[in-house]
């Protein structure tokens, strides 16, 4: 079978040649992602495989029907960049990685929550410079705090363990998730009032874009912790500007951010950055972005590959992991 890898980094492209098998799998690997503009880069392709951050929509979706493809693989769990009525309508299948390391995404959040706790990015930077001064770096204990995962799936669940361990009381708000005894389940207008630091582990759609808006930040605590690693548009970035400014609130640490297309996953330091609501987030101290990189570790690699390359084989003998399946209806 013949896959196009849209938007391939070096990085990615070693793990996928580690994995693949020369006797099944043609791999092409290209730069570009996938988007309208680079349709015409697909021809003689059976699959294409794509990342968080290609789009595609209706129009890509037909320009790929036409030029034969009929397999989307997403190499990650989201897929909130893919039209997927349009999939349906044109009968394509869509298959994903749902779940690869969700340690490496709870990891990384508890990573961003004690790097910001205790100022871990601007204590480095003074050491660097032999200031070992330490004003303006206190922290506060974890243990005995309140903590909101909104969100109780896969990494919500690692996350609200991990926050066990430290000694924290942890509030869960999840619609769906069964109850766990460990923590205590609430409403979620309940649990951004009562914690000291939410972080957000649910899914991006319809329902939950701007979740956290103007109004959830005037229901917060003041100077709340707040951690996005999930979807960049679950948080409203302006009203997040003005909490900061007004110190509601006090930590903002993000994986993710809702205009990341046109920014992450490239060098762009030598660049004007044109996007100014992002250039303002850069300048709060209290502030602590990395770029989409919570999944990154060995294992979640080898296993996104691993996945990748099975679904693609499952989809020439009808055996894709229904589990790995996405349809038209994921989107209500
Ligand atoms: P999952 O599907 O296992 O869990 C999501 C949970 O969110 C489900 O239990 C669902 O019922 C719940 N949920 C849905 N709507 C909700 C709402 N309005 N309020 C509260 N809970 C709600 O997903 P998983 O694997 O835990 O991933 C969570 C998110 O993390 C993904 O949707 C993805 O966007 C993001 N992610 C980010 C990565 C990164 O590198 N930064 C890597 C992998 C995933």
């Amino acid at each position: 079978m013949r896959l196009l890898v849209f938007g391939t980094h070096a990085y990615e492209k070693d793990v996928f040649l580690k994995h693949a098998d020369p006797q099944k799998h043609d791999l092409v690997f290209l730069e570009a992602r996938l988007s309208a503009g680079t349709l015409p880069l697909v021809r003689d392709a059976d699959a294409v495989c794509i990342f968080v951050n290609d789009k595609v929509d209706a129009e890509v979706i037909a320009g790929l029907h036409e030029r034969g493809v009929r397999l989307i693989l997403l190499r990650c769990a989201g897929f909130n960049q893919v039209d997927l009525k349009a999939a349906d309508r044109h009968g394509m299948t869509i298959a994903r990685v749902p779940e690869y390391s969700p340690y490496a995404v709870a990891e990384h959040t508890l990573a961003l929550m004690l790097s910001l706790n205790r100022r871990l990015h601007r204590a480095w930077l003074r050491t660097r410079e032999f200031n070992f001064n330490l004003g303006g770096l206190m922290g506060f204990d974890f243990h005995g705090k309140t903590v909101g995962v909104v969100g109780f799936g896969r990494i919500g669940q690692c996350v609200a363990r991990m926050m066990n361990g430290l000694g924290c009381r942890v509030l869960v708000s999840d619609p769906v998730a069964d109850p766990d005894p460990a923590y205590t389940f609430t409403s979620f207008d309940e649990l951004i009032r009562a914690t000291d630091v939410i972080t957000l582990h649910c899914p991006l759609t319809p329902t939950t874009h701007h979740l956290i808006d103007a109004d959830a930040f005037a229901a917060m605590k003041q100077g709340v912790m707040l951690i996005n690693t999930s979807r960049g548009g679950l948080v409203d970035t302006v009203a997040a500007i003005q909490a900061l400014k007004t110190g509601k609130l006090g930590y903002l640490g993000l994986d993710v951010y809702e205009e990341e297309a046109d920014l992450f996953f490239q060098d762009l330091s030598d660049r004007v950055i044109p996007d100014d609501v992002f250039a303002r987030l850069m300048t709060f101290p209290n502030v602590l972005i990395t770029a989409h990189q919570a999944f990154f570790t060995a294992e979640a690699m080898d296993r996104i590959a691993t996945t990748t390359l099975t679904n693609l084989d499952g989809f020439a003998d009808n055996s894709i992991n229904p589990q790995n399946l996405v349809h038209g209806e994921h989107h209500a």
